[in-house]
């Protein structure tokens, strides 16, 4: 089989690039390990930049996200049980829409299908080849039989545990990384919010996070340790901690409801330089990680292929390779102002089990900072909207 943009991964990275592609006239086969309705199940982010979702709806793909997401114009800080409302829309005219990531992987599936497009579900041992000629080829299994695809690029829309970013040799890539020493137990509960806005808690026993996707259905999140097993917190155990270290002198509370769903996560800072390799483009979690208080990755997957479908189409275009060979350097420009911000939100946010004392008194006095300057909240609230042009 042959198409212009072989495309390694069928999240938000790879299906939005598809989609793209297509608008302007290139063609692509994506190749994805699971089963659709494996990755249409997968809860993960939840919060779009204004920009993202002005990409969805100018892509033709936002009329779901249109009804069903939840457009937020603010955020709260809580932290000595007191609640701090950031205006995100006040301080920057910015909003941000929550909507669950599987959501925009559903409507990105459904607009490639009924446009034609070729996801092929289910398929092993990928293998992208030849990426420093120009006839690179992804060689697979589908239903036991080996296929080649060949194409002019490849995409590895991968995501992090992918195969596309060690195809490249060790020596040709730079690997900038952090590990934090505490994880997130990340639960979907059927119960209704019990705040309108999103909570970020800054608490003595560990960062805690409120979150929803529905009116009926509430995120939450609890920073854990990473060596603990998640046998160790069954449910009674989860909600005692969210209500410690949720909770507020002011009569809020927090409602309970069912467990749908639980899982840890461990939080990594990382990056690849350059995100470029010969005929091969890593995009997404498979070029970058960010820790996820600053609710950055999604977005940012969703940046990068936006500009290499601009870079593509401009290449096949008869444009030239400069928008394609400026891709890697104009997307890092984002990627480490989306790091420097998760990377503050954590620390902001988090215990650190060595703290001896010091660490806490710097984070108070960085809420009460971020809380009480208008310069200070302005500074959060534009990295948290998202900054048009980095
Ligand atoms: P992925 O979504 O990981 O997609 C990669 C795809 O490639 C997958 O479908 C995978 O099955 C497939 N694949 C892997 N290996 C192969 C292979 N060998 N062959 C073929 N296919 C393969 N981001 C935000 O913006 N906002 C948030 O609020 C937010 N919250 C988060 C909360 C949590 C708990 C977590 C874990 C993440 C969060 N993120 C958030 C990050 C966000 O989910 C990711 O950044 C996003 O999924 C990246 O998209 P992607 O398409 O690059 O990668
Ligand atoms: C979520 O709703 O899943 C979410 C919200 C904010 C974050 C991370 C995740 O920072």
């Amino acid at each position: 089989m042959r198409t212009q943009v072989g495309i390694v991964g069928a999240g938000p990275a790879g299906l939005m690039l598809a989609h793209l592609l297509h608008l302007d006239g290139v063609e692509s086969v994506v190749l994805e390990a699971r089963s659709r309705e494996h990755v249409e199940q997968r809860v993960r982010a939840g919060v779009l930049e204004q920009g993202t979702v002005e990409l969805l709806e100018r892509a033709g793909v936002g009329e779901r996200m249109r009804q069903q997401g939840m457009v937020h114009h603010g955020i709260e800080l809580r932290f000595g049980r007191r609640r701090h409302r950031v205006p995100l829309t006040d301080l920057t005219g910015r909003s941000i829409t929550i909507y669950g990531q599987q959501e925009v992987v559903k409507d990105l599936i459904r607009a490639r299908l009924e446009a034609g497009g070729q996801v092929l579900f289910e398929v092993d041992d990928v293998r992208p080849e030849a990426l420093d000629s120009d006839r690179p080829l992804v060689r697979y299994r589908l239903g036991g039989r080996e296929q080649e695809l060949a194409c002019d690029v490849v995409a590895g829309c991968d995501g992090f545990h992918g195969v596309c970013r060690d195809a490249v040799p060790a020596a040709a890539r730079g690997v900038y990384e952090r590990e934090y020493p505490y994880a997130w137990l990340g639960v979907l509960a059927a119960v209704a919010p019990s705040s309108s806005e999103i909570v970020y808690a800054s608490s003595d026993r560990g960062f805690a996070l409120h979150s929803m996707r529905s009116p009926q259905l509430t995120r939450l999140y609890l920073q854990v340790d990473p060596e603990e097993p998640i046998e160790r917190w069954p449910d009674e155990r989860i909600w005692e901690e969210l209500q410690a270290r949720l909770g507020t002198d002011d009569g809020w509370t927090l409602a309970e409801g069912e467990i749908l769903e639980k899982g840890v996560t461990g939080m990594r800072s990382f990056v690849v330089e350059p995100m470029r390799f010969g005929r091969l483009l890593l995009a997404g979690d498979a070029a970058h990680i960010v820790p996820p208080t600053g609710a950055k990755g999604m977005n940012l997957a969703v940046a990068d292929v936006r500009l290499l479908a601009e870079a593509l189409a401009a290449w096949y275009g008869g444009g030239g390779t400069g928008l394609l060979d400026a891709w890697s350097a104009t997307c890092l420009r984002r990627v480490w102002r989306a790091q420097d911000f998760s990377t503050w939100m954590t620390t902001l946010l988090h215990r650190s089990p060595a703290d001896d004392g010091f660490q806490l008194r710097l984070q108070r006095a960085r809420l009460e900072y971020v809380t009480g300057s208008e310069a200070a909240a302005r500074s959060l609230a534009e990295n948290y909207v998202g900054l048009e042009r980095v």
